[in-house]
Formats: C-alpha cells, sequence, structure tokens
C-alpha cells in the first residue's frame, strides 16, 4: 500500500511515554526530564474545548525544560481542535496530537477518542484542520481496532485515510477497545495485545512512521520493538517506575551525558519543589509522581511511606530528611 505523505516527517523519535490523564502533567514530566532530556514526552488529554473556555494557563503552562512536548487534544470538530492547536503551538509545544484511542464513556458520549476510529473521514478532516492552524508535526494515537470495526481492513482503511490528510506519525495502542461496557482501565489490559497487527501496520506502511504502544516494561523489551516500528511508546510502566528511564538517552538517542543517579535527581527537583510551595501551591503536586522512585530497590517502602505521610512537613523538608536516611548505595548507583 503506498501513502503520499506531505508533511514534512517528524523527528524520528524512538522512545516516548505515552499521555495518561491525572499522571503526566507538568510536574511529572518535570521529573522525568530530570531522568531523560531525549524521550518525546506528551502531555494529558485535553480536551480542545477546555482549552478555548478555560483557564489556558494551568491547562497547557509548562517549563520550557519540558521539551520536546507533544500536546495532545480531545476533540472531534475540526475548528475547535484547530484554534486549540493554534493556543498549544504558541505556547511552545513540539507536536500535536489527537486522541483517537480513548475509550471512556465520558469522551464517547462527545464522539471522540477511539470511537472515531469508525469515522476516518471525519479524523481526517480532524488532522487537516490541525495542519492548517499549526507549523509543527500533527500525529494520531489510536487503538489496533474498536468493537464492530475489529478487522484489519478497517485499521488500514483508518490508516490510509488519516495519512492522506498529513498525519506524520501513528502512536499505536496493540489492543482493541471494546466500547461496550468495558470500563477504561479494563480496556487497557483486558483486550489482548496483538503487536504483529502493529507490525504488520508498518509493513503496509513502509513510508509513515509506526510507534507501538502497550505492555512494555523495560527499555529492553521497547528496543526490542525497533526492529519492527519506528519506535516504542511506555506508559505506566515508565509512571510506576520513572528511573527505569535513565539509561533512555544513551540507549535510544545516543547520547553520552552521564546516567543520572537518584540522588541527582532528587536534589534537582529540591529548588523545583521549594519554588512551588513558596508560591503557595502544595509541594506534593510533584512527590505524588515520585513515590516509583525506588520501585524494587531497598528502602522503596520507607520512601514511599515517608513521601505520604502527614506530619505537618513541607514536601521540600520530606525530600531533605529522606536524602540524609536512605542508603547511599541506593541513590548513588545509576
Ligand atoms: C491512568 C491512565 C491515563 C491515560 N490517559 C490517556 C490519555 O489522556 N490519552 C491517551 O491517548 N491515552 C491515555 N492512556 C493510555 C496510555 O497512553 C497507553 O496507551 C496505555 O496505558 C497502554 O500503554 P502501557 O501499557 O505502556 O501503559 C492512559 C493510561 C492510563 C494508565
Amino acid at each position: 500500500m503506498s501513502v503520499s505523505l506531505s508533511s514534512a516527517a517528524p523527528p524520528p523519535y524512538r522512545l516516548s511515554v505515552a499521555p495518561m490523564m491525572d499522571r503526566t502533567d507538568r510536574h511529572f514530566r518535570y521529573v522525568l526530564r530530570q531522568i531523560t532530556r531525549r524521550t518525546l514526552l506528551y502531555s494529558e488529554m485535553v480536551t480542545a474545548r477546555a482549552v478555548l473556555h478555560g483557564d489556558v494557563e494551568r491547562l497547557l503552562g509548562f517549563s520550557a525544560i519540558e521539551g520536546p512536548l507533544v500536546l495532545q487534544l480531545g476533540g472531534d470538530r475540526p475548528a475547535e481542535l484547530a484554534a486549540a492547536a493554534r493556543l498549544g503551538a504558541a505556547l511552545g509545544y513540539d507536536e500535536i496530537n489527537l486522541n483517537v484511542g480513548c475509550p471512556s464513556e465520558r469522551v464517547q458520549q462527545g464522539r471522540f477518542g477511539a470511537c472515531l476510529m469508525a469515522e476516518p473521514a471525519l479524523v481526517a478532516e480532524c488532522v487537516a484542520a490541525l495542519r492548517g492552524a499549526v507549523g509543527v508535526p500533527v500525529t494520531v494515537k489510536h487503538r489496533i481496532g474498536i468493537s464492530g470495526h475489529e478487522g484489519y481492513d478497517a485499521l488500514t482503511r483508518f490508516v490510509a485515510t488519516v495519512a492522506e490528510a498529513g498525519c506524520a506519525r501513528f502512536d499505536v495502542h496493540a489492543r482493541l477497545a471494546l466500547l461496550d461496557g468495558l470500563s477504561p482501565k479494563a480496556n487497557r489490559t483486558v483486550p489482548p495485545l496483538r503487536y504483529d497487527v502493529v507490525y504488520q501496520l508498518k509493513r503496509d506502511f513502509p513510508r509513515l512512521c509506526i510507534v507501538l504502544n502497550g505492555g512494555l516494561r523495560t527499555l529492553a523489551e521497547a528496543q526490542s520493538q525497533l526492529a519492527h516500528v519506528d519506535g516504542a511508546m511506555i506508559g505506566r510502566a515508565a509512571y510506576d517506575d520513572p528511573y527505569l528511564l535513565a539509561r533512555a538517552d544513551r540507549l535510544f538517542f545516543a547520547g553520552t551525558d552521564p546516567v543520572p543517579t537518584r540522588r541527582a535527581v532528587i536534589e534537582a527537583l529540591l529548588p523545583y519543589v521549594a519554588a512551588l510551595e513558596q508560591s503557595g501551591q502544595p509541594g506534593t503536586r510533584v512527590t505524588r509522581h515520585l513515590l516509583g522512585l525506588l520501585t524494587g530497590r531497598p528502602g522503596a517502602r520507607r520512601w514511599r511511606t515517608a513521601l505520604s505521610a502527614s506530619d505537618g512537613a513541607t514536601a521540600t523538608e520530606r525530600l531533605r530528611a529522606l536524602l540524609l536516611a536512605l542508603p547511599a548505595a541506593v541513590l548513588d548507583e545509576t
């Protein structure tokens, strides 16, 4: 199958961290940037309508260090998406991504998210409007299919139609989305992973940039995907154990900077947390994302318990105390 891709190809990000509501907010992304400078990061999904009617700084604000950074939008109205994307691009997001993978009922009622896989022409219209609005690449995150449109033909029709509109990359969650009653959480575990379908997609659309997502738990697993597709996207594993990304810059982007220790990560976060607290915001907005930083290492439970304690200490004080209390062997290993 051949598809003409008119837009400039996006930089070949071989590794990305998936968009996750309530997780990949600006504070978690700031944390991740102390661990990996080059992995592509995504915002949480923000609906176009929220951007147009809400507090733009609260919804879209970020620190320069968070780039390269993708703004993921949800919506099904081309003009609204275009207007929201324009605001995002003006703020400095490096890409705009359209969510065509979220199966939540709330999202379906708005007729966007995964149910849009049944309407490739509308998604193509949205992509065309986004491309007309911004100069940065426009990409789409989707599933391998949805209830009632499970076949490979439906998937290729979707990808071919959306690619014609100039979508520069497809982030493919290698599962069907079952839109008839299965919760979003179950939709991330119950439908089986079908990496073979994503590999086939890459074979059938060799000129498109295809990124595989779903179920990757380690950098080695992510790396092994690169024999079949252009990039790997890690979601939950990166949240549960963010330090797993410590070697990402070296392994995926030929980086040569020293691998940061956990101590270096925590020390780099101290001024950020302190500034947040000085501005009157709770430092727990950052430290809630740090609970997994010692996953699998001695002291992990102590770390989690101390970070979640409500003993009147500030988050900055708690982090400083933990730097003294935790095993140096864990804080300083790489
Ligand atoms: C808590 C949570 C929130 C999510 N929110 C979004 C979202 O806003 N947009 C989106 O496209 N996918 C969202 N996802 C799906 C992830 O991006 C990813 O596709 C999925 O978790 C599978 O990848 P994984 O197995 O590596 O976690 C979310 C997943 C989780 C666990």
